[in-house]
């Protein structure tokens, strides 16, 4: 079926868990009138518990279509994908739940977003399904959250504001607040459990995945040091955000002939880096260890998150230092809560954008800077999310 003939403009699958009522919430608030959208889960009663929640806040949600799906139901996601224009999907762990979906969008040739940090899923949807979403014009953008948007936007809108003609370096140092939910909780601990399976995924598509042509892009790295722009302890954060902004430099000519990226937690005192880095250390070893997992799981459950009252004291500011040979230019992305009002925010401007506005044409498995650009950084900052100039110098 022709996209612009379905019968939804966008499903939200997932819509029952915690970011996937935020996320129906903020639709509810935001959507304009014509969209035509529905929720998706695989259970009945709480979509219906949902849905009155929803028409609590716009009467006219009390008309939307339910559509009760497992996340391992291919024939059933492929009706799905079929009926609508984009989904959007905040089933998690991806690697775990996520593949049947994505298939059935590239398949459809349906726009596709998620809020997937785990790169071993986003490496996968590379060598299964990028080649078929070319073909069928899907345009599959992961990590439409806090993972990866203020990051891979922040640095589109510094880039901008640079010659495209000039090597550019450009480092991202984040600070936030907040805590995770069981979702993300379990996320994590699937990706620290499986980081051999990762890395393999990772090294095949390396070995398939064109570079481009005649331009450099690449992650920098080094060790923690003390950074004279920020005057913080800048500590390398491996997240899947320094992959995602390389991706879109790589798809983007406007990040110049030679362009790197360094991606850093921002802090302001050693020992607080040291106890962070060790922290993070014990929770990957626990987390190849199954009990030890399934105890630290059942401390935060599905479907739990931080309270309204915790997320209202939430924040994140990213600050990006960008060089040229002859400038430097100092800009920041901030906001609220990272994690949850401000991530449901992000997918479900970004499941908007793909459906309404005017965007470059991509297709396959690409980022949210080549696929929606300037015109989500505009809905952002329209929706509160602060992207600015803080600094602009030249470099003796
Ligand atoms: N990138 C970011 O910045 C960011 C931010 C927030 C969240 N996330 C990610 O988003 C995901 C969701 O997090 P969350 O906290 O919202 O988790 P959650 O509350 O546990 O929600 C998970 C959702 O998946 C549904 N689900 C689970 N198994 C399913 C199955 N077999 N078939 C169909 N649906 C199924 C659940 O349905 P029920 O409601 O019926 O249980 C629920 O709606 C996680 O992967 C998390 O890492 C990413």
């Amino acid at each position: 079926m022709p996209s612009d003939t379905r019968l939804y403009d966008i499903v939200l699958f997932g819509a029952t868990g915690f970011t996937g009522e935020l996320t129906a919430a903020y639709l509810a608030r935001n959507a304009p009138a014509d969209t035509r959208w529905a929720l998706a889960g695989r259970n009945l009663d709480k979509l219906r518990a949902l849905r009155e929640r929803l028409a609590a806040i716009d009467p006219g949600c009390a008309k939307l279509a339910l559509l009760c799906v497992e996340a391992d139901d291919p024939a059933a996601l492929r009706e799905i994908a079929a009926a609508s224009r984009v989904v959007a999907t905040t089933v998690g762990p991806y690697v775990r739940y996520g593949g049947p979906l994505v298939a059935a969008c590239a398949e459809a040739g349906t726009d596709y977003v998620d809020l997937c940090g785990e790169p071993e899923f986003v490496d996968r949807v590379y060598l299964d399904q990028h080649a078929r979403a070319i073909e069928t014009g899907a345009r599959l953008v992961h990590a439409c959250g806090f993972d990866s948007i203020p990051h891979d936007l922040g640095v589109l809108y510094t880039v901008g504001l640079l010659p495209s003609d000039v090597p550019i370096r450009v480092d991202g140092f984040v600070r936030a607040s907040g805590m995770p939910s069981g979702g993300t909780f379990d996320s994590v601990l699937t990706a620290f459990s499986r980081s051999h399976e990762g890395e393999r995924v990772h090294r095949a598509r390396r070995a398939i995945e064109p570079a481009p042509t005649g331009r450099r892009v690449r992650i920098g790295g080094g060790p923690p040091r003390l950074d004279r722009t920020t005057r913080m302890w800048a500590v390398p954060l491996p997240t899947i955000d320094p992959q995602v902004v390389v991706r879109s430099a790589a798809a983007l000519e406007r990040y110049g002939p030679d362009f790197t990226y360094r991606h850093y937690a921002a802090v302001k005192h050693l020992p607080v880096a040291l106890a962070g880095a060790v922290g993070l250390g014990a929770l990957y070893t626990l987390a190849r260890i199954p009990p030890a997992r399934e105890h630290l799981l059942a401390r935060r459950p599905p479907g739990t998150g931080p309270s309204p009252a915790a997320r209202a004291k939430a924040w994140f500011r990213v600050l990006f230092v960008a060089e040229t040979p002859t400038r430097r230019v100092v800009t920041e992305v901030a906001g609220g809560d990272p994690g949850y009002d401000e991530t449901a925010k992000m997918l479900a401007e970004s499941a908007l954008s793909l459906a309404h506005d005017d965007l470059p044409l991509t297709a396959g498995q690409t980022t949210t800077a080549a696929a929606l650009g300037q015109a989500l950084i505009s809905r952002l900052t329209a929706a509160g999310i602060a992207f600015r100039v803080v600094r602009d110098e030249a470099r003796g």
